[in-house]
């Protein structure tokens, strides 16, 4: 369970500037060298990046294209059945292409006048630090890359699919793009080590792989399950405990294996209450009092 989205691949550049993503042996497009050279190009496009400058444009290939067709569909039918209504209301209001791959521009075009966040390219994992407290200036750290072809409803990472039909969606309603603000002050504020992978562990468990109960039945609205084919399938049928800042901050998860617990709140509010609490007022003391 929740084996998707969660590893990224280390991204290296040479002393010429080359950049080269190394895919693990597993990686399902690590034998194909087309994949693995798209991989180095569209890493490379963000490597390149400055700050100010217009986001990197990915010519997406027509077998990239196809990927986010036929997975922009799957999880819409999903969505449906589980998705928590507010995501479901910020998907209406932002109205992301199904047919397209869109460039992280047009994803911030369409964000900004809605709750003010705006994206940036991110070659493969921002440094803790730098992804969360730039939630609190709005901007969203994301890959651009898709996922191999021949596996189009898996991902060991998270790709462009999960960044921004997981992400981009959660953050065109104001009340989670409020909770990924208050988030990101948090993880500004605290100064040790400990105390930001505390934080960080608590956004883990509730905005990526948050559920909530929705009139009586468990919902999603973590973008890691609502980007994912396979676990959006499964999460009702793992431990779900309920909300707990505590338990999720001390709770290790190994990005590489299956996640099996979950967190539950009940209700968005509760939510808000809870982790929004929690990020609006802690730091290092308070975090060192809950036993970290
Ligand atoms: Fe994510």
């Amino acid at each position: 369970m929740f084996e998707e989205a969660q590893y990224f691949s280390p991204v290296n550049e040479d002393e010429h500037g080359r950049v080269t993503v190394r895919l693990a042996r597993d990686h399902p497009g690590f034998a194909d060298p087309a994949y693995r050279e798209r991989r180095d190009l569209i890493a490379g496009l963000a490597v390149g990046h400055r700050r100010g400058d217009p986001l990197p444009e990915v010519a997406y290939t027509e077998e990239e294209q196809e990927v986010w067709r036929l997975v922009s569909a799957e999880l819409a039918s999903r969505h449906r059945r589980y998705a928590a209504q507010e995501f479901l209301d910020a998907k209406d209001r932002l109205k992301l292409p199904a047919d397209r791959v869109p460039q992280l521009q047009e994803v911030s075009d369409l964000l900004e006048p809605l709750t003010g966040f705006r994206y940036l390219p991110a070659a493969g994992l921002v440094p803790l630090r730098e992804f969360y407290g730039s939630l609190a200036d709005g901007l969203f750290h994301s890959t651009q890359y898709l996922r191999h072809h021949s596996m189009p409803l898996y991902t060991p990472e998270p790709d462009v699919v999960h960044e921004v039909i997981g992400h981009a969606n959660a953050l065109a309603s104001d009340r989670f793009a409020a909770l990924y603000r208050t988030a990101g002050e948090a993880a500004r504020r605290v100064e040790s080590r400990q105390a930001l992978e505390f934080v960080s562990r608590v956004f883990w468990f509730t905005l990526e792989f948050g559920v909530l109960l929705e009139g009586g039945e468990l919902k999603a609205y973590g973008a890691g399950i609502l980007s994912s084919y396979g676990e959006i399938e499964e999460f009702r049928a793992m431990d779900v405990l309920p909300l707990d800042i505590r338990a999720m901050g001390l709770t290790d998860y190994d990005i590489t294996k299956y996640q099996t617990v979950l967190f539950r709140a009940e209700s968005l509010s509760h939510l808000e209450d809870v982790a929004g609490g929690f990020w609006e007022t802690c730091d290092d003391d308070s975090i060192a009092a809950l036993g970290v």
